[in-house]
């Protein structure tokens, strides 16, 4: 399967001349990598969204939001409509990300309407699950994974289900520097795809890319994707260094 590797910029490239310095940075170091099978993404803040979509249009890479509102429009001020965010050429949403179910109060309810709501208007989600500290202490982990996913998923058919990629971050790992063992993540992949067989079936489970998240850097990208099989992963801080994160983009596009 094609290799993604998702850059969530989150709230950074605080003025103009920052943001265009990253373009600039990137564009330069994505023309040196020969990618042969990875998709590469940057989710950018959504005001640089149209900036990063003119800027990145010829260079194959993908570009998306890291949230969208569950409705199309209306009376919802703040609020980012997907339809606009694929009006104006974005392909991808972040969907679930464990900071907006701990600053903004996501429950699993809200992350299934928003992952239909991308659907409904062909974003890809990139639909975020992990499991905290306490309960990866108390043994939960597959418990929680397993909620998080049915719930997530619920009345999403299958017709738009192959569009869909997962991304397990570990919440102890995001942000931290505190990564999980390959064989864990591998297990973990094993049972994200359990479940995915028995929502759907193992034909479109086998579509679904699977990423890891939390903490990726040029030297544990082979430990946490390459070795536990992954699809792809999710990077957070190391994406607003373009060297580092296409560093990343290259051990996992050679291996
Ligand atoms: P991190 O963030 O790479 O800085 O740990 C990952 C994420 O939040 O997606």
């Amino acid at each position: 399967m094609k290799k993604y590797i998702v850059g969530n910029l989150k709230m950074n490239l605080l003025t103009k001349a920052e943001r265009d310095r990253f373009l600039k940075s990137f564009e330069t170091e994505f023309k040196k990598n020969n990618l042969s099978d990875s998709q590469v993404i940057l989710c950018p803040p959504v005001i640089y969204l149209e900036k990063f979509i003119e800027q990145l249009e010829k260079t194959g890479v993908g570009v998306g939001c890291q949230n969208i509102f569950i409705e199309d429009r209306g009376s919802f001020t703040g609020e980012t409509s997907p339809v606009v965010v694929k009006n104006i050429g974005g392909e991808f949403s972040i969907i679930g990300h464990s900071e907006r179910r701990k600053y903004f109060g996501e429950t699993d309810q809200i992350v299934n309407e928003k992952i239909k709501a991308a659907l409904r208007n062909n974003l890809r989600p990139i639909f975020c699950i992990g499991e905290s500290e306490e309960e990866r202490k108390n043994d939960l982990t597959f418990n929680v994974l397993e909620k998080q996913l049915r719930e997530g998923l619920a009345d999403v058919s299958a017709f738009k289900a192959d569009k869909l990629i997962i991304a397990y971050e570990p919440i102890w790992a995001v942000g931290t520097d505190d990564i999980p063992e390959s064989d864990s993540i591998m297990e973990i992949k094993i049972l994200i795809r359990k479940i995915l067989t028995e929502i759907y079936n193992n034909e479109l489970a086998e579509k679904i890319p699977i990423l890891y998240g939390g903490s990726v850097k040029s030297k544990s990208a082979v430990q946490v994707c390459v070795n536990p099989g992954m699809d792809g992963v999710l990077v957070g801080r190391e994406s607003l260094i373009p060297v580092e994160f296409l560093k990343i983009s290259d051990i996992i596009d050679k291996s």
